[in-house]
């Protein structure tokens, strides 16, 4: 009889991969997916504690599972995650959800087959969160299925303890991987025709620091880019601090990095970023992208940005909202700062009311978009290349991303998945584009 397996994902870029790299696991144990919770033999949930929202989402999902768990006692429920890391969580998990099977973290994701076959060998429940220091995974075992896009880690963990942030505590310290590792894994992904690579880490800058620089971020780059064919190689997340001249260089230097780099400013004023940890100040990072926009004239910058960190006043708030003005991002992730237990700014006094903090992000938001919707508008009447990656049935269009990452929709006769096609903009009105397909 055949066996189903379902993931649910929240978080970011990375645990969206090791979704990929968890499914991988199961379907070596003859799984197959499906996205009916009610037909699955396994439910896996991938979680994310980056904030308190995405907590509060996975505890509420994992709750609604109680009846269905109670009709069907075969039914295996696991829970992963940067969630099970925090202190205590694994305890508080259980407790709340006793019905739950297998609790696993970060650290020890290639060992989440073992723990699935322990649990089916008739154990009464499995948990495995390791405190200590991580794994590295240099083999790939991903399911991907967001052909012709493929993610790939290049290193775990963080050590910026950035006040805010939970990261650190639940993802260990920065491990790199191999180099030979890595460019054995793109190149077999390019081999099988994928067009558009992204490297992952929490500071990609920092990639090779614990290795003894054995291999630089920017020469690991070089490196990919010996491949002359065409495709897009992408990286997330770069840390201003660690962002120098010699990867802009190499940005410059070669066509296949796409000329959009994230990076997070959280906040404009100097005296906040003193406190978040951030080791910039606000005229350093726009030097930074001053410098970027010498080399690379057509670069964009996509940024995170946080409101009502402990004590902002509004005057901080307001140097926020200028550098904003001055940068020109192309777009913005905003985010309402919320307290993690076990980090510095948790424990800070001055920490802002539900209120200021609501109506801060509001104003924000108000510039951010339209700035974006400026960038939007910039784009009508010009010819853009897309790298079709899906077919839309309802609309009954393709899709792809520009460089930037921006959607475009459009029509074709022929199948164009995975390749390169320029479609020129009639529409940009809204997030996306709606161009016609150039012969
Ligand atoms: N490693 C990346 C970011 C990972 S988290 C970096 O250094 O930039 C993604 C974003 O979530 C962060 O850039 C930050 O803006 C936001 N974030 C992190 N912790 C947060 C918190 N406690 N409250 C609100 N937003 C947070
Ligand atoms: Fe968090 Fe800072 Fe590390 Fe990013 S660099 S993951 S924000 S501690
Ligand atoms: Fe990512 Fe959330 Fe963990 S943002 S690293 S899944 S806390």
């Amino acid at each position: 009889m055949d066996k189903y397996y379902t993931i649910i994902t929240y978080g970011c870029q990375m645990n969206v991969h090791e979704s990929e790299k968890i499914a991988g696991i199961l379907r070596a144990r003859g799984y197959i997916e499906s996205n009916d919770e009610t037909k699955s033999d396994i439910i896996v949930f991938n979680t994310c504690c980056i904030r308190e929202n995405a907590e509060n989402h996975a505890y509420g999902n994992i709750g609604a599972l109680k009846k269905l768990k109670k009709n069907k006692k075969d039914l295996i429920i696991a829970v992963g995650g940067c969630m099970t890391q925090q202190a205590d969580a694994a305890d508080k998990l259980r407790k709340k959800f006793p019905f739950v099977d297998i609790v696993f973290g970060t650290h020890n994701l290639d060992r989440f087959g073992d723990l699935l076959d322990k649990k089916l060998s008739g154990k009464k429940a499995v948990v495995d969160i390791w405190p200590q220091e991580g794994s590295i995974v240099e083999e790939d075992y991903s399911y991907r299925t967001s052909y012709p896009n493929a993610w790939v880690n290049i290193m775990y963990g963080c050590n910026n303890f950035c006040s805010y942030c939970i990261v650190p505590y639940v993802r260990g310290r920065e491990r790199s991987r191999q180099p030979g590792a890595i460019l054995s894994e793109v190149n077999a992904l390019l081999d099988k025709g994928y067009k558009e690579i992204t490297l992952l880490g929490q500071n990609v800058n920092s990639y090779g620091y614990d290795t003894n620089g054995i291999c630089t971020f920017p020469q690991l780059l070089s490196k990919i880019c010996e491949r002359k064919e065409k495709f897009r190689l992408r990286f997330m997340t770069s840390n201003p601090k660690d962002f120098g001249e010699e990867l802009i260089r190499v940005i410059a230097e070669n066509p296949q990095i796409c000329n959009l780099v994230h990076l997070p400013v959280q906040a404009g004023s100097d005296r906040i970023l003193k406190l978040m940890n951030r080791k910039y100040t606000a005229s350093e990072y726009l030097q930074k992208l001053q410098l970027l926009r010498k080399y690379v004239p057509d670069c964009q910058v996509t940024t995170d940005i946080m409101v009502g960190f402990p004590t902002e006043t509004e005057e901080d708030f307001a140097d926020t909202l200028s550098l904003v003005k001055n940068a020109g991002f192309f777009t913005a992730f905003t985010f309402v700062y919320s307290p993690r237990i076990g980090t510095k700014a948790a424990q800070m006094e001055g920490q802002i009311s539900e209120e200021v903090k609501k109506e801060r992000i509001m104003r924000l938001v108000e510039v951010v978009n339209a700035q974006t919707r400026e960038k939007s508008l910039s784009y009508r009447g010009k010819s853009v290349e897309i790298l079709c990656e899906d077919y839309d049935e309802k609309k009954k269009l393709y899709l792809g991303r520009d460089e930037y990452g921006r959607m475009g929709y459009f029509q074709s006769e022929n199948d164009c998945i995975g390749q390169f096609v320029k479609i020129m903009v009639s529409d940009s009105s809204g997030v996306s584009l709606m161009g016609e397909l150039e012969k």
